[in-house]
């Protein structure tokens, strides 16, 4: 048995829906074309778009033949044009392979170049009525206010459970229908600002609406910008000493000792490196024993690369602020980062 809101929302959308050129027909070259196009672009700007490619280039065939240089033409405006040049080759695939016939699973469809979960659940049913659910930003939206789902729709485990749960909820019966009620209800009624709750067919059946926590759902992750950080770090060797330096800013590693540091937000090649003013205010008479890479260090928001540059110094350095000289059997006495205790191994 169907969920109750399946019925539901089929019923609206037979009485809201809007008249769109790839509605109610089941051409799959016409509905993967306006799939591909919606994938980053309104339904309003998208309509002029499909028009001209329909004019152009009526079936997979002559989209196929067609110049490359004529699609991203007819594409400019769009953005995004790796969705042109993955249009054109996979109806190249599909004019050769498949011999202009569209594939028929949802496998093949899936294999063709620019199409994912989404697009090829989208063409399978509105095209053959096949069972596969679809989910985008519409449906995130309906299903998370319905059952109160506060999981991100945006995690790993977010679209795995929103699509199992749609998996469940779809109508096998009326797969295309029940596909096309939810997406337009989504966008039309279910509206992210401004739902129209009041008026609302499933209001019944809407647990966000009965918690009061319609604006609050969807829940999205916010995307971590991951940083990335070069630490130069030159291991000053004088006799049988190092010196070292306390860390004090507010950042990783707070009080923590390190070796002299010299920071960069881009990679640096040694030559610039070792020509660097803060390390000759130290000291200009040095060997350079060696140089090791340390692979990327991971941490939550950013990313450490790092180099540590071994120097023999031929005398003590200059007067410095921070810098002390311990010997190198006492460096375990001290609270240093994992980083750099794995280099000092
Ligand atoms: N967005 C993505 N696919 C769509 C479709 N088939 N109709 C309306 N909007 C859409």
């Amino acid at each position: 048995m169907p969920h109750p809101i399946s019925d539901k929302l089929i019923a609206w959308y037979q009485n809201h829906k809007r008249t769109l050129p790839w509605r109610d027909i089941n051409d799959p070259y016409k509905i993967w074309l306006s799939e591909i196009i919606l994938q980053q672009t309104q339904v309003a700007q998208g309509l002029s778009y499909y028009q001209k490619f329909i004019d152009a280039f009526p079936n997979v065939n002559l989209l196929a033949k067609a110049k490359e240089d004529k699609v991203l033409q007819l594409w400019q405006g769009l953005g995004y044009y790796s969705r042109a040049r993955n249009l054109h080759a996979a109806a190249k695939f599909v004019s050769k392979e498949y011999k202009g016939q569209f594939p028929k699973t949802y496998d093949d469809i899936r294999e063709l170049k620019g199409v994912g979960d989404y697009t090829a659940a989208a063409i399978a049913s509105f095209a053959y009525n096949l069972p596969y659910a679809v989910v985008d930003g519409n449906v995130y939206r309906v299903y998370a206010r319905v059952f109160d789902i506060n999981l991100p729709v945006n995690s790993t485990k977010g679209k795995k459970q929103f699509q199992l749960l749609a998996n469940e909820l779809l109508n096998a019966k009326k797969p295309a229908l029940h596909n096309s009620a939810i997406m337009e209800f989504g966008a039309l009624h279910c509206k992210p600002q401004n739902p129209l709750c009041e008026t609302c067919p499933i209001q019944v059946h809407c647990s966000a609406y009965k918690n009061n926590t319609i604006s609050l759902r969807p829940v999205k992750q916010k995307k971590i910008t991951i940083k990335h950080r070069y630490l130069h770090y030159f291991v000053l060797n004088y006799k049988n000493k190092v010196y070292v330096q306390k860390r004090t800013q507010k950042d990783i590693w707070q009080n923590l000792y390190e070796f002299f540091l010299i920071e960069t937000q881009e990679p640096m090649p040694s030559n610039q490196l070792l020509e660097n003013t803060s390390l000759l205010q130290l000291t200009s008479q040095f060997k350079v024993q060696s140089i090791q890479v340390v692979a990327k260090h991971m941490l939550s928001h950013q990313h450490l690369h790092t180099t540590f540059y071994e120097l023999n110094l031929e005398s003590p350095i200059r007067k410095h602020e921070s810098l002390r000289l311990v010997n190198r059997c006492d460096l375990e006495t001290l609270a240093i980062p994992q980083l750099i205790k794995k280099y000092l191994k």
